[in-house]
Parts: C-alpha cells; structure tokens; sequence
C-alpha cells in the first residue's frame, strides 16, 4: 500500500516538473545551464567474462561516449579514414592487423567486441591504434596528429613511495576515458596467439575506444605501471601497435623478465615508441626499486629495442615524451617542445631540494606555467589538455586520482591497489558442507 502511494505521488511531481519544463522552453528556447567543460567524473566499470566478453560490456556501456569521441577525433576523420580507403593505406593496415592476430589474438578479439558493443566498426578503433604507422608510412613528410603527451613522475624514498602520471591528450579526449576494473577467464577459442591468453586481473584507465593499458593501471600481481608516448619519426608497418603490448602488461607478473620479455615481443616488436613506468607492490619498503623502460622499433630484427633504467631508494625520476636513453629517431615537433619544457620546469622546481613526499609531486604535477607547455595543462584553447593525473602510493597501497587541476581541487577517486577474492558462492559452500560459513553471512540480518 505504501510503494502504490509513492509511486502516485512521484508520477505527480514529475507531471510538475516536465510540464515546468516545457513551459521555460516555450519561452527561454533552453531549460539549463551548459555543462562545465571538464566534468568531474571517473566512470569505473567492474566486469568479468571471456576477452570478447569484457571488451563488448565496456563498449555498450561506454558506447555514447566512444560515439562522440570518434566522431570528434581528428587525425581519425581528417586522416587516417581517406589513408584507410587507398589500397596502399589497407595494405599497411592489413600488415599490422595480421602480426597483431598472430601475437595477441585475444586483444584484437577484446577491441572487437568492443566495436560490437558499441556498435562502431572494428576498423576505426585498430585505426586508432595503428595511430602514426599508417601515415607515416604512406607519406613520410605527412605531420604528427598523434594522441598524446604525458608525464610519470616517481619518488622513492623510505616514507614515499609514489608513481603519479598525467594523462595528457589531444582536447577531444576530455571526458573521455573511464577505468575498467575487469577480471578475464579467456574463452577456447581465444588463446592460440604467441602470447598464451591467460586469467587476467586488473584496474586501468582507458581512451574512449582504445584498449586499456595505454596509460597508467595496476594488476593482481602487484604490477603498477604507467606509459608515456614517444614520437618516434620512423613507426615501423608490419609490426604491432604499441596499445596491445602495453594491453599485454596487465597481464604480467611482476617479474622484470617477463616484462622485458612482454615488451621485446620476440618475433614481431613493437611498430611506435613509449615509456612505461613502473614497479611491484608486493615488496618491502626498504627494497623498493622503480623502473623506467624506453621502448621503440628496431628495423633490422623482429622484436622492439628495450633499454631498462632502474631507481632505488633516494632516486627520484622524471620521464616525458622523448628518449633519455635510446638512440631512435624522434619528431622534432610540439611534444618534443612540450617534453623539454616539462623537464625544465621540473629541473627548475627541485633545484634547491628534493621532491620527498605527496605534497611536492602534486605541486610539480600541477604546476601550470609555462604557456603553452605547462605540465598540466587545462585552458580551454589548448590542443593537448591534461585530462587526469593518477598518483599511486605504494606504502598506503592506494590510487588516488584528479580531474582537475590538483593544487585547487580535491581528488574525485581513491581505489586500493590491492585485489579482493570475494566469498565464494553459497552453492559451492554447501556442496563442502561449510554450512558455519552460511550462518556468517546470515549474521548481518540479526
Ligand atoms: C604528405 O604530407 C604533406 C605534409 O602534411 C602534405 O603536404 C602532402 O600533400 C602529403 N602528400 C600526399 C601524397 O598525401
Ligand atoms: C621470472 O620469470 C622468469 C621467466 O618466466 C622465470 O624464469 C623466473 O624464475 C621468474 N622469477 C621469479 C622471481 O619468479
Ligand atoms: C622478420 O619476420 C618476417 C616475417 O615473418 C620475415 O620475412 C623476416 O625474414 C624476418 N626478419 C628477420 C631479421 O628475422
């Protein structure tokens, strides 16, 4: 009796509300404010199921964001469709798409049941990813229109242990990314690939469209990493882009051999340059080691160039968008420029004393002078905005993330960095006649 008067008295005030509306349209033409355009919000999608599965569920969920975005995308309309339609471009997409079947069956599967799910064409969202290999080797003079720029930025030391990362994108994609919080229990017809598909547990932030991993996120096995791109001038065709072996990395043991070993991608390599950062969650504090992998094409062989540069305690490290380390041709254009303005405003900013604790990282990562290359980077003209920073604190075991500016605003998500089994399911205890644990759980009621 009660849930029928509610439901009669909300039918009421809505009849109110919607006939209020429409009177204000009648006679204003608009009912609200615009919306701000950077939206504090972090959608976060919990899923399981088979890759295929995983990838339909966050494409339906994510689909109008994914729509928009695609259609707002840039380098994807202006170029990489109209390459796509030349019968040398297909080739070269082609290429790619066969190598990456080869080695990671499961992830070409997951980005298509993503296309499913939201119902956009496969092909749009491996163009994405292809990014630059496509027009760069179409037309070598062709100028970057490329994702993105970002910066990791880790201090270690006893009483701070911190990865924090900006993600900084073209300004389409503001808004535009969620994290995914997925566990995959592979289907038969998903492994077969050089990399075995196996079950996978992890939490990342993904690009509207792309698959997660090609930014920052953390798995069971206590691997927390970051990635930063490098503008490479040479991206190799044939070879695999760079978002599926960074989608791999979710799947790694934190074990520096498999890491490397992930990232070298024995057989094919890598097709575009990056950085990942990263280390283990699972170690003591007083043992605690970063690291930083520079990763790029390599013509002559067929794996990717890895160089791996450690940080023990008292090491502090700052990577951008350009090699510190390997020797591989770089485009000399507005991410260089950005990355060594970045790296001088830091060099500037702890010049007199070390970084040391949350405080200061969130003081450098939020720093935003140097227009029009400040490390984070939020004026509406801007081309390249930054659109989250994520700091990890490996002592607190936390990921705590901003929308905004991060010296005037106050964080919007904090998620732990470790992973829980949930109690099994009552069937499977009453089948082990645990029935004590049935009455646990019976207790709440009491
Ligand atoms: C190659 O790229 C350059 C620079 O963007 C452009 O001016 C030129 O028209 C392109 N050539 C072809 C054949 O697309
Ligand atoms: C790391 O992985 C390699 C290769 O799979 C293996 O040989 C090694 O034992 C592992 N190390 C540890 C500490 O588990
Ligand atoms: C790399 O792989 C391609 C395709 O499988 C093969 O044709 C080529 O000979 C290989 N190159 C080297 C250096 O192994």
């Amino acid at each position: 009796m009660k849930t029928a008067l509610a439901v009669v008295s909300l039918t009421l005030v809505n009849f109110g509300v919607l006939h209020g509306l429409s009177i204000v349209d009648e006679v204003s033409g608009t009912c609200c404010p615009p919306v701000a355009r950077r939206q504090n919000s972090i959608p976060v999608h919990y899923v399981t199921g088979t890759h295929y599965e995983v990838g339909y569920s966050v494409g339906r969920t994510f689909g109008t964001i994914i729509k928009q975005f695609i259609s707002a995308y840039e380098p994807l309309q202006s170029e990489l469709l109209k390459m796509f339609a030349l019968p040398e471009g297909r080739k070269i997409y082609e290429e790619s798409l066969k190598s990456t079947e080869q080695y990671f069956p499961q992830y070409v599967i997951e980005l298509k049941g993503m296309a499913d799910g939201a119902d956009v064409p496969f092909h749009e969202l491996f163009l994405m990813a292809l990014d630059d290999t496509l027009p760069k080797n179409l037309n070598t003079s062709s100028k970057d229109k490329g994702p993105v720029g970002c910066t990791s930025f880790i201090i270690n030391n006893l009483n701070a242990q911190l990865l924090g990362h900006t993600e900084d994108a073209m300004s389409e994609t503001v808004n535009n990314y969620y994290i995914i919080s997925a566990h995959v229990v592979p289907g038969e017809d998903e492994s077969g690939g050089l990399f075995a598909a196996r079950d996978e547990k992890f939490e990342a932030l993904a690009y509207a469209g792309h698959l997660p991993g090609y930014a920052s996120g953390h798995n069971h096995h206590g691997l927390v990493f970051s990635i930063n791109t490098i503008f490479v001038s040479k991206p190799l065709r044939g070879k695999i882009p760079r978002e599926f072996i960074t989608r791999a990395l979710l799947a790694s043991k934190a074990n520096l051999t498999e890491i490397v070993d992930v990232l070298t991608n024995k057989g094919i390599g890598t097709a575009d340059g990056f950085n990942v950062n990263f280390a283990f969650l699972d170690v003591p504090v007083k043992s605690r080691v970063f690291y930083t992998a520079e990763v790029t094409p390599k013509a002559e062989d067929n794996r990717s160039e890895v160089y791996l540069a450690d940080f023990g305690i008292g090491r502090n490290s700052l990577h951008t968008n350009r090699l510190l380390h390997l020797k591989y041709p770089e485009l000399n254009e507005a991410a260089y420029g950005s990355s060594v303005s970045r790296e001088s405003r830091y060099r500037q900013m702890t010049k007199n004393r070390d970084a040391t604790s949350l405080e200061d990282m969130i003081e450098i990562l939020g720093n935003k002078e140097d227009d029009p290359w400040p490390i984070f980077s939020d004026k509406a003209t801007a081309r390249v905005s930054t659109i989250h920073l994520g700091i990890f604190d490996f002592i607190g075991k936390t990921w705590t993330m901003w929308t905004n500016d991060p010296i005037n605003n106050a964080p919007l998500l904090q998620l732990p960095l470790t992973f829980r089994n949930f109690v099994n399911p009552i069937g499977n205890k009453v089948a082990t006649n645990k029935v004590d644990a049935i009455g646990t759980i019976d207790e709440p009621d009491n």
